[in-house]
């Protein structure tokens, strides 16, 4: 995690870089700080807490300079305080760095320089780092590329970083392994960044940093990009398909509900050039260039994490259903290291809003090591999964800036179906009727969302009923299961209420002892889809008293019955539930969230983008 911004060029950077680092906070949120060249001056500020914080601390001093990096942190080693933010000076206080990642060396590399006479102030790896580069640049005599370049071969790890050097104000020098950068290319300036959101409203012009590679900024000179191995590189520049828009709350009083109300666009986004309504076909560059690669495979496998894993569930229902292939769902935190069997002729599906998360890029590359084709869904463009995979599909959910992931969610279910089901209509395992008719009503989701997102005002009101709660427990059954974890960990993250989703007939095997009139279960109970089965599952709850929040269908008059409170959405395809039954649980969250005073947008302890282990 944590977010990375520099600038070099003819105006003032400390702007600049405050307004990136508020466009990356959401990449993580406990410290802060900004290192300024201003001549011979290396000014360095930091503070604990938020980007504002740091903003009150350093407009009291001199915050002069054409060049400067910053960033805001989520801790890893140390804990957040003004020491272990980042900026970290060298000993000698020529060198500042700033860091995203993990160098796991560092103990070793540590020692060493303590032996070269170096000592510490921070308990942080970055800092390490740097002591490093001082040390190589001094110890060979060479310029501020070349220490980077030596000191970065003797580093294990993962890194995005960018040096600045005290008297040296026409160069920053960055490099990344694993932790993502990009370089925005301006009339006589460069920008570089975690991502392109600080970029965009100064430039359209973007070079996307390889791993292993080192590029130096200098005044007055193309960008030049080198591998730590030395090798030279042509910088391919691209355009940047992003507005300035996406990225604000246009609005709303948080990203969450701009984010959560967008999704019947985003939905559209997504299938967009590939359902057509006409034909009522689904069309997947990623799938017919790949054609025999899913219709042979075996087996299938999708790794992911967090959200993107409870997407992958509904994945795994939806492509067995069918397309009759097995597919076994993995976080990818455990398969990266659980020796799992991988046959060269499976197939692995990696999806991730971000495209960075540590995890599933690890999961990918075990996977390749194997020889299995790896197909992405992914929603940031030119992230590093998509960049590591065989082929793939973009979610196009727009920028997600709301921690809690919301409409990147829906995406990559609609992602998902739309590939099972062109994999069934091809295999023959789906019939063309029913695939006709199930393109067809995935047509029509986003306006049956919208109708759905009329609700909010009630859902609101009946939010703040339960905010005294301290658990909740969600249930659903087939392709809803997968939604009442979902909906379970929108409540958890953002409301810090312990929440639990549980295939609902799982119930009587345990969690039955939580339930008594103080325990909220919202249960999904759609007509489609097991709805008998789930009736019963809460007449079992309700005679142990228990409060029965459901989303049923419209019309529905048994569970509503049963019911405390009820959210109706409209009637569709079995498969298709989860992108409307989605969407009460994300406000129900949030408006839970917003009563509790919650930070909804940046909840504590969490960042957007997890880019280590
Ligand atoms: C939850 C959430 C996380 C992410 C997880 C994976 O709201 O956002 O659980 O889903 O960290 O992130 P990506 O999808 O970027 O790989």
């Amino acid at each position: 995690m944590c977010g990375i911004i520099g600038y070099i060029g003819k105006r003032q950077a400390y702007p600049i870089l405050i307004k990136g680092l508020q466009r990356l906070e959401y990449r993580g949120y406990d410290s802060a700080g900004i290192a300024l060249l201003d001549n011979d001056l290396l000014n360095v500020y930091k503070a604990k807490g938020k980007v504002s914080d740091l903003v009150r601390f350093a407009e009291q001093q001199d915050v002069n300079g054409t060049i400067g990096i910053a960033h805001t942190r989520w801790a890893t080693h140390g804990e957040p305080n003004q020491i272990n933010a980042h900026p970290h000076c060298s000993q000698s206080e020529e060198l500042a760095i700033i860091h995203n990642g993990i160098i796991e060396n560092y103990a070793v590399l540590k020692e060493s320089l303590i032996k070269h006479g170096y000592t510490f102030q921070s308990q942080t790896d970055t800092e390490v780092l740097v002591q490093l580069i001082d040390y190589v640049k001094k110890s060979n005599n060479v310029d501020l590329t070349k220490a980077v370049q030596l000191a970065l071969n003797q580093v294990v790890g993962a890194y995005a970083i960018a040096v600045i050097e005290k008297g040296n104000p026409d160069v920053i020098v960055a490099a990344r392994k694993g932790s993502p950068l990009v370089v925005g290319i301006g009339d006589g300036e460069f920008f570089l960044a975690s991502d392109a959101t600080p970029i965009v409203e100064y430039t359209n012009k973007v070079v996307y940093i390889g791993d292993e590679e080192i590029v130096t900024l200098k005044r007055g000179e193309d960008i030049k990009i080198k591998t730590i191995a030395d090798v030279v590189k042509t910088p391919e520049i691209q355009r940047l398909e992003l507005t300035l828009s996406q990225l604000e709350k246009g609005g709303y009083p948080h990203f969450m509900l701009k984010e959560i109300f967008e999704q019947p666009k985003t939905l559209s986004d997504s299938m967009r050039g590939r359902l057509n309504l006409e034909e009522k076909e689904i069309k997947l560059s990623g799938f017919i260039d790949n054609k025999e690669k899913f219709l042979n495979a075996k087996r299938i496998i999708i790794t992911a994490c967090g959200t993107s894993w409870h997407a992958g569930l509904i994945g795994k229902y939806a492509i067995e259903e069918f397309c009759r292939i097995p597919v076994e769902v993995e976080y990818s935190s455990e398969f990266r290291y659980r020796k799992p069997v991988i046959h060269g002729d499976d197939l692995v599906i990696a999806i991730s809003q971000s495209g960075e998360t540590a995890d599933t890029l690890a999961a990918v590359e075990l996977a390749k090591s194997h020889g299995a084709f790896i197909f992405g869904i992914c929603n940031v463009v030119g992230s590093s999964i998509p960049r590591n995979t065989n082929s793939g599909c973009y979610t196009h959910a727009g920028p997600e800036i709301g921690v809690a992931s919301t409409k990147a969610f829906t995406a990559q279910v609609t992602v998902l179906t739309m590939l099972a089901l062109l994999i069934g209509k091809e295999k023959g395992t789906l019939s063309v009727e029913r695939y006709k008719e199930i393109v067809s009503e995935l047509g029509n989701i986003p306006q049956k969302m919208r109708s759905l997102l009329d609700q909010n005002d009630m859902i609101a009101q009946f939010a703040k009923t339960f905010t005294y709660a301290q658990n909740f427990i969600y249930l659903g059954r087939g392709y809803n299961y997968p939604v009442a974890l979902e909906g379970a960990l929108k409540l958890k993250e953002i409301s810090y209420i312990h929440a639990e989703g549980y295939p609902a007939a799982e119930m009587k095997h345990g969690p039955i002892a939580l339930i008594s009139q103080e325990m909220p279960v919202v249960v999904i109970a759609p007509s489609a889809g097991m709805y008998e089965k789930v009736v019963s599952n809460i007449q079992e709850i309700k005679a142990r008293k228990g409060r029965i929040i459901s989303i049923v269908t419209e019309g529905d008059t048994v569970v509503t019955n049963l019911s405390d409170y009820y959210i109706s959405i409209p009637d569709t395809e079995e498969c298709l539930v989860p992108l409307l039954a989605a969407i009460p649980l994300q406000l129900m969250a949030y408006h839970i969230a917003v009563v509790k005073g919650c930070n909804v947008d940046q909840p504590r302890n969490l960042a957007k983008s997890v880019t280590v282990e």
